[in-house]
């Protein structure tokens, strides 16, 4: 068993005295600060200013709306207001010129994958156009 040293009797050191002397100090800074909602001890409020309050409901917004220039063609319109359902109609300038199989294919898609509703007529009609204007041999 080690020997254990009796604590020191008389004077406490100058560095013990400076030691409990700046612990002290900072529990008295701690304190302070502590009920001023100061940095030392966070009590996770933010001094700054909320955000501004929106000015009252929305009742309504226009956002912006690019309308795809399609060039002239064989039923235009119908293609205009069905391709342009549930994406822009620039989608279809996009694409390179494909053979009519494979815009066939396109529209089939946008039917059974995405739920275009569109009559057989109608995607004959679209097919005509997109034939014209993105079509090859
Ligand atoms: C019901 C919704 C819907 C309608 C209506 C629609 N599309 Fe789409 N289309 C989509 C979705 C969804 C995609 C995205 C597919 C992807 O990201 O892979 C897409 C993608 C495309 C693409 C990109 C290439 C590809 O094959 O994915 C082309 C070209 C296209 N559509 C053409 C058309 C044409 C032409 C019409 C009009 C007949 C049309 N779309 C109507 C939903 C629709």
């Amino acid at each position: 068993m080690a020997e254990v040293k009796p604590a020191a009797h008389g004077r406490p050191s100058a560095v013990m005295l400076i030691a409990i002397g700046a612990l002290a100090a900072l529990a008295a800074a701690i304190a302070y600060y502590g009920t001023r909602g100061g940095a030392l001890v966070s009590t996770g409020e933010s001094d700054e200013a909320a955000p501004a309050e929106p000015q009252g409901p929305v009742v309504s917004m226009s956002l912006p709306h690019y309308e795809a220039d399609l060039p002239a063609g064989p039923h235009r319109p119908l293609v205009q207001s069905a391709c342009n359902l549930c994406h822009s109609a620039q989608l279809i300038l996009n694409q390179p010129h494909f053979p009519m199989k494979k815009w066939e294919e396109t529209i089939h898609k946008m039917v059974a994958n995405y739920g275009a509703p569109l009559s057989e007529s109608e995607q004959k009609e679209i097919l005509e156009y997109l034939a014209v204007i993105r079509g090859m041999p």
